[in-house]
């Protein structure tokens, strides 16, 4: 007899908010989308992964050759249907992605389950709010005793003819356990583990690393950055391009949030400054982006084990306004920084000092992150 593990991995993450799909975000030292390939890969014979459409490739790369990755669906159920049709195993194991850190254990508990005759095996664990069924008029219909409640997990196992059974219906649903019971079926429940948390928000990262044994060696760093405006040049500022503004002077794009943010990173993990790792003498950075540097510094500080807890930049200066595109500027910042949390403000200094004399702009930052 033999498993395929699907893992679905095709959403958007749009209540993540990181701008790119939640299976990419990292945790520690890997993506979510890796730690769910490494909690089925001891259980299964073959993987399937439903990736995020057009990013196909991203995929293959980050998972290696021996998986199979297919495009995923509008929906999950489609996503799940995509990866089923070319699924060999007569046991399937259904997994999210977004519940990366679900062990190797649960994925073996559930497959017994299925060897031992079940059809449909779902973990679960007991809910510890009080749940109420309310009508469209935003009035409490009922109050569903909470004993006999549960909040589902995954992996979820199935036998593969009464899964495909179950999705020739083209139903859709938020997991594979209801097209089971809408057909009449049994569906096991068994233990759930607090851990298979479904990564949703980005307060569900910060319960995730403490599962991964991350503790709190919290360290802090700050970081500045002020470059004159210098005509002729494009303004960058915190990520992004601001076409009507006078750019600034410098040996790279002149970025000072990103700058300020690169600093305070690396003084935070004692790992130098913007100047002993990009500096003059490195003429390969020349003209960097601040998305670069960003990226360049987050990958310096992870390679020595450390992570983001969350990071504050404020912007001194007359000009740009920020406030009309502070989200987009933030999604930009955090998007470099693999979908850390970023905090943005903007002030101005009641026309005292540099930025104040309009003669250039400034930014200070400051970061906090912790260590395994
Ligand atoms: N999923 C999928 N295909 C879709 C939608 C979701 O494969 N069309 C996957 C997600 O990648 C995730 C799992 O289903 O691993 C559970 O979905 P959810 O946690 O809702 O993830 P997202 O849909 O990405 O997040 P959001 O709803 O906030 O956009
Ligand atoms: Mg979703």
């Amino acid at each position: 007899m033999s498993v395929t593990g699907i893992i679905a991995a095709a959403g958007s993450g749009e209540r993540f908010g990181a701008g790119f799909p939640k299976a990419f975000i990292q945790l520690g030292d890997r993506t979510l989308i890796e730690y769910a390939v490494a909690s089925l890969a001891p259980v299964v014979d073959q993987i399937v992964i439903s990736a995020p459409k057009g990013s196909e490739d991203r995929m293959r790369e980050l998972v290696g050759n021996e998986i199979t990755v297919v495009t995923g669906g509008a929906t999950r159920s489609a996503s799940v249907r995509n990866a089923l049709a070319v699924s060999t195993g007569d046991y399937i194991l259904i997994h999210d992605a977004a519940r990366a850190l679900a062990s190797s254990e649960l994925a073996q508990r559930v497959l017994a389950e299925l060897i031992a005759g079940e059809d449909a095996v779902v973990p679960a664990i007991a809910v510890v709010d009080t749940i109420k069924v309310i009508g469209s008029d935003g009035y409490v219909e009922s109050t569903p005793n909470r004993s006999s409640l549960v909040g589902i997990q995954t992996p979820q196992g199935f036998n593969r003819r009464i899964l495909n059974q179950a999705h020739a219906t083209q139903a859709e649903a938020t997991d594979d356990g209801a097209l089971i019971e809408a057909m009449g079926g049994r569906v096991k429940i068994i233990a759930g583990e607090d851990r298979a948390l479904k990564i949703t928000n980005p307060s569900d990262l910060n319960t995730a690393l403490s599962f991964l044994g991350f503790n709190s060696s919290f360290r802090t760093g700050v970081g500045t950055d002020s470059h004159a405006y210098g005509v002729g040049r494009p303004l960058w500022l915190a990520g992004l391009l601001w076409p009507d503004e006078v750019g600034v002077d410098g040996h790279s794009d002149g970025d000072v949030a990103a700058h300020a943010i690169c600093d305070a990173l690396l003084a935070a993990t004692q790992l130098g400054d913007l100047g002993s790792n990009f500096g003059t003498d490195r003429p390969e950075y020349a003209g960097a982006s601040g998305a670069q540097l960003l990226e360049e510094t987050f990958s310096i500080i992870t390679k020595s084990g450390y992570s983001i807890s969350n990071i504050t930049v404020q912007i001194i200066g007359n000009r740009p306004k920020i406030a009309t595109r502070r989200t987009e500027a933030i999604s930009a910042l955090s998007r470099a920084l693999s979908g850390a949390t970023v905090s943005l403000s903007a002030t101005t200094t009641d026309g005292l000092g540099l930025t104040g004399e309009g003669k250039g702009v400034a930014a200070i930052a400051s970061a906090l992150v912790f260590k395994q």
